[in-house]
């Protein structure tokens, strides 16, 4: 079943979400609910950040939308897919994870490291020892080129800067070809002038590519000229959702200092979820 609502006679039918969250609840201890009751539906094509307090779960949801965490309560849907049921294979690749530690394999290049993430659609044993197709060695070169990085193309990640890993990142991210990316803050080590630089050229691209975004921000200056939605997650609830421009300073911080509302918790807890990493 997909999430849309029917659309009402006359009415235009109501786009898929890319992404959709219905009321998720996610403890890592039992009852120790870090997201309570989430609902978000992302719209293919959206760029939308997550912004809120530390602590408040953006973290935990984006491992979430990943399929990297399971789902005790509530219901996931990826490019139409339930991710509270298993996941096709083919459809993990379909959505690239940019952890906040990048997740980079510093020994290697950052050619070699963009070529790592055309490893699911060449699983075989060659690509496994680093025979990759020449078209391949090709389309990673070029998307490095595309972020600025041609240069260094055979520099090892270890000796790139932090501006510099995070494009690797991005292009890694890319190779693998997929229609939804997820980012962690991942842009919370630059400063605000080269972290807009990244953010630009992400858009860019994303918008050349038609794909879904979704990243964890903290500065609201990087929100408002890069994202075209915001939701605000307090405390594992979403607080408040809107055009990402409409969100002034003074409007979050209102939001995050405001007092918690008690959240009702469910009833009977289900299955209780473990991080298997913790
Ligand atoms: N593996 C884990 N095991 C147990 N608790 C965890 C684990 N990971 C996170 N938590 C707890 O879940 C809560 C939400 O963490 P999360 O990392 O999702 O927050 P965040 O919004 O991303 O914060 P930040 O802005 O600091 O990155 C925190 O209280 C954290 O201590
Ligand atoms: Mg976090």
């Amino acid at each position: 079943m997909t999430p849309s609502r029917s659309s009402l006679p006359g009415e235009a039918p109501l786009e898929a979400p890319a992404i959709a969250a219905e009321d998720l609840w996610f403890a890592y201890r039992p009852g120790a609910w870090i997201l309570r009751g989430v609902s978000l539906r992302v719209p293919p094509g959206g760029f939308w950040a997550i912004m809120g307090p530390s602590g408040a779960g953006k973290t935990t949801l984006m491992r979430i939308l990943a399929g990297l965490l399971p789902i005790p309560r509530g219901r996931v849907f990826v490019l139409g897919h339930p991710l509270h049921e298993s996941l096709p294979p083919a459809m993990r690749r379909m959505v690239g994870y940019i952890p906040q530690q990048l997740g980079l394999v510093r020994g290697l290049t950052a050619l070699e490291n963009v070529l790592m993430g055309a490893l699911a659609r060449h699983d075989g044993w060659r690509t496994a020892l680093g025979f990759f197709p020449r078209a391949e060695i090709e389309r990673a070169y070029a998307l490095l080129d595309a972020l600025g990085l041609a240069e260094k193309a055979g520099e090892k990640v270890i000796r790139l800067s932090g501006g510099e890993r995070q494009r690797v990142a991005i292009a890694r991210t890319l190779m693998q070809d997929p229609q939804v990316i997820l980012a962690d803050e991942f842009v919370s080590d630059l400063d605000l002038p080269r972290a807009a630089q990244v953010l630009g050229r992400v858009r860019e691209l994303a918008r050349e590519r038609g794909l879904t975004v979704i990243l964890n921000l903290h500065e609201i200056q990087l929100v408002q000229e890069f994202a075209d939605h915001v939701a605000v997650l307090k405390e594992g609830r979403i607080v408040h959702e809107s055009a990402a421009a409409a969100l002034s300073w003074p409007a979050l911080r209102e939001l995050i200092e405001a007092p918690s509302e008690p959240s009702p918790v469910p009833a009977v807890p289900s299955l209780i979820a473990v991080d298997p990493r913790a």
